[in-house]
């Protein structure tokens, strides 16, 4: 028997079409057809810009231009386990939605019966999964990543999917968060190659908010497994332009999946979720000539300055390990108390000494699953990192002789 998405879409959004428009076929005109003010936007100065944008418009429900760009950005450095025979990507892969937090969203809400079917996540992970499996009243497994390395642990994942057939969607984070680790891609394509073989009913889907800062921009192939979905097609991969891309405020997510996913993922959509305004900076970023090298200097800033702080933190007393990896924009550091132990109490009492009497926010991940005593710490500019380990290192002092 061979996988058959079929039987892992909802019945109910197997009989979806996707909404159609009049502009879908007649683009130009006297355009009366979508019940818009044709007088223009409600704002009294307009830049030019911003007029050639038509905000009084609907915006583009299929964003062609920017999904090829980013399918040949991404194309550009396929993954070592695709063969110069598989397909490369297509738009057809592609759906957009309002920050990967949406697409986390409509994943759970095309396979997942509610009340019914499970999603299984591996702790320490992306606390949004969790939250929108229970607006949509879809149950949690959890099976922890291995310690010290946080990996996928293949062999309580396969029991897992062996024992309960009501798990749907597998949802890892690569590199992880709060971990900062990267899932290595060979035990991803491993958990495929078994799904494949099982033709297990349900999806695995790597989050790769983080993955531009695995490696420096100048490596030729690409640890990111978006560029596997055309080969496998149980994979979904979410990227964001969020982080790498700095656009947190533009939210703008993007799903890697199968064609025929694809095609029940963005039947599902609202059909104008990325606005004018998105789609435009959207465009301009992941334009190769500008945005792409822009991209890529900010990676290759924050990766210089991850090693520098995280070397500068780790000389502190106080400081114990690096607890994951250097895959992120972030590091999970160890705080420990007097007796070199570990401390949640160390660690939660300097957090909040940085934040509410030396402006300094990290955050506090001392109770995630196996995160004694971490904090996570996002790589600013080298200003800011400057402020940071002073600071530090002064709060530390002072709360590990109060607690
Ligand atoms: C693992 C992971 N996935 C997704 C997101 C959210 O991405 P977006 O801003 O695209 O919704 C975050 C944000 O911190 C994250 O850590």
């Amino acid at each position: 028997m061979t996988f058959d998405l079929k039987r892992v879409v909802r019945p109910n959004i197997l009989t979806l079409e996707p909404y159609r428009c009049a502009r879908d076929d007649f683009k130009t005109g006297v355009l009366l057809d979508a019940n818009e003010n044709t007088h223009g936007p409600a704002l009294s100065e307009l830049s030019l810009a911003e007029q050639e944008l038509e905000l009084n418009r609907y915006p583009d429900p299929h964003q062609a231009e920017l999904k090829k760009q980013i399918v040949d950005f991404r194309n550009a450095k396929p993954n070592k386990f695709l063969k110069e025979t598989d397909a490369k990507l297509e738009i057809g892969n592609l759906c957009l939605g309002v920050g990967s937090d949406e697409s986390i969203d409509m994943l759970l809400r095309c396979v997942c019966v509610p009340g019914k079917d499970k999603m299984l996540i591996c702790p320490p992970t992306y606390g949004m999964y969790t939250i929108c499996a229970t607006v949509n009243d879809v149950v949690i497994a959890k099976v922890p990543l291995t310690t010290p390395d946080f990996q996928i642990d293949f062999e309580a994942v396969t029991k897992k999917l062996e024992e309960d057939p009501s798990v749907k969607l597998i949802y890892l984070t690569s590199p992880g968060n709060p971990t900062a680790k990267l899932i290595s891609p060979s035990e991803v394509v491993r958990l495929l190659e078994y799904a494949n073989e099982k033709s297990w009913n349900g999806l695995v889907v790597i989050d790769e908010a983080y993955i531009d800062f695995t490696e420096s921009t100048e490596t030729k192939t690409s640890k990111s497994v978006s560029t596997l979905v055309t080969k496998y097609p149980q994979l979904v991969v979410l990227q964001t332009l969020s982080k790498s891309f700095g656009l947190a405020g533009i939210r703008l997510g993007i799903t890697f999946c199968s064609k025929e996913l694809s095609y029940y993922l963005n039947s599902m959509k609202y059909p104008y979720n990325i606005s004018s305004l998105t789609s435009n900076v959207a465009i301009r970023a992941t334009d190769e000539s500008t945005g792409l090298q822009k991209m890529s200097s900010y990676v290759e800033k924050i990766i210089e300055q991850r090693g520098i702080l995280l070397k500068q933190l780790l000389a502190l007393p106080g400081v114990g390990k690096n607890i994951g990896g250097l895959d992120s924009n972030f590091i999970l550091i160890e705080i420990l108390d007097k007796d070199n132990k570990p401390s949640n109490e160390v660690a939660f009492a300097l957090y909040n000494e940085l934040a509410v009497n030396n402006e300094v926010v990290v955050r506090f991940r001392g109770k995630e699953q196996n995160c004694t005593g971490a904090l996570r710490i996002s790589i600013g500019t080298e200003e800011e990192n400057k402020i940071l380990v002073q600071k530090f290192a002064k709060c530390l002092e002072q709360v590990r002789n109060k607690v």
